[in-house]
């Protein structure tokens, strides 16, 4: 059913060509979103931290055509990647009926990431994102009594037309997406954000991303999120979810790092443990993810300290820990853990406050 909201009727301007920039992040989910039903729902609310240095900026250029069907050429770092077009032409398929201009124009959609397309991290959250905000632009200069509200919601709305986590990758710092009924204002069609408060322990949360395998992806998220469908523990799965979120508001309020660590790190295992179980299986941790949580295990213990990990549907992890710690953890990691990394590779990030529009 459309979202009758989302659709704007009779444009006030018309446009010829024109330039729309946008730079989105990517984002790391504390309660994870794994299982989706109808048209990119999700099974199970999800809570995710906006990251501030990975990030896709796009470049979206516009010229009016007379030609019917969609017509548009990816590149990425200014290279052609006709692999990338069936991904988009999908996407403008289901955003279509919310963007009724896209058959105007000839687009040429210009994208680069600022980490390394080979490093397994997902280019998806970001890239859909600020696919979506350079439309909404488009779109804004078309209708420019849109509210940033409105502008800000639809995007995230369009991105979860892309790819579901990216509709957390509009803003910051803490993003919810799915219907929660503890948190206001939650939906399952766009993100927004996290309402409550938010101790200063959770100011800045640094995110080191160790790149443990940089491989193609060995299951599609598409195919993961299927394998809820029929999936034995899936019932009681999006019931931990959701009570993990219900768990982690009163540890965002008066920062309680042990029982954070306690939630994220038995979501990140609960994520996998649910690939472990379907069918088919899949086991997505390599020996080295497993090296790298038992160190960060024992280092927590011998220290104190509040590190923890979390992981995507992939064998990198994502340590996460609070920007106080920054200089200790990060001497542990280069230590201790850049050994079990693919040539010594990490990232080193920290919680942002979301895209921004990028004047060209
Ligand atoms: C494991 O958003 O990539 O990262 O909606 O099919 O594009 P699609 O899936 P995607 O799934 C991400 C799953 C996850 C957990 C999360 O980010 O919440």
């Amino acid at each position: 059913m459309p979202q009758h909201k989302f659709i704007v009727c009779n444009y006030q301007h018309s446009l010829t060509s024109g330039i729309v920039s946008w730079q989105a992040p990517s984002n790391i989910a504390l309660v994870k979103y794994w299982g989706k039903y109808g048209e990119q729902m999700p099974m199970n609310a999800s809570v995710s931290f906006t990251l501030k240095h990975c990030n896709t900026k796009t470049s979206v250029s516009f010229e009016k055509k007379q030609s019917e069907g969609f017509q548009f050429e990816v590149f990425l770092d200014g290279k052609r990647e006709e692999g990338f077009e069936p991904k988009i032409n999908k996407f403008f398929e289901r955003v279509e009926a919310y963007l009724p201009f896209l058959k105007d124009f000839k687009f040429k959609i210009e994208t680069s990431n600022s980490f390394p397309h080979s490093s397994g991290i997902a280019s998806s959250a970001s890239g859909m994102s600020a696919l979506a905000l350079c439309l909404m632009e488009m779109e804004q200069r078309m209708q420019p009594s849109i509210t940033d509200d409105y502008f800000k919601e639809k995007a995230s709305f369009l991105a979860r037309l892309g790819s579901g986590s990216a509709c957390r990758s509009v803003e910051g710092p803490l993003i919810v997406w799915g219907e929660h009924p503890e948190i206001d204002g939650s939906s399952n069609l766009f993100g927004t954000k996290y309402p409550f408060d938010i101790h200063e322990n959770f100011r800045n949360y640094q995110d080191t991303i160790l790149l443990v395998d940089k491989g193609e992806k060995q299951v599609s998220s598409t195919l993961g999120h299927d394998l809820m469908v029929d999936h034995p523990f899936a019932a009681e799965r999006f019931r931990q979810a959701k009570d993990n979120l219900s768990k982690l508001i009163p540890v965002f309020k008066n920062g309680d790092l042990p029982e954070f660590i306690k939630i994220v790190e038995s979501e990140a295992l609960s994520l996998h443990a649910m690939m472990m179980t379907s069918l088919p299986y899949f086991i997505l941790m390599k020996p080295n993810t497993l090296e790298i949580i038992n160190r960060i295990w024992k280092f927590r213990d011998e220290t104190g300290s509040k590190v923890c990990f979390t992981l995507d549907a992939g064998a990198n992890v994502h340590v996460l820990y609070p920007k106080l710690e920054k200089d200790n953890v990060l001497h542990f990691i280069k230590k201790e853990l850049l050994q079990y990394c693919k040539n010594g590779e990490f990232i080193e990030d920290e919680v942002g406050l979301g895209a921004t529009n990028i004047l060209v």
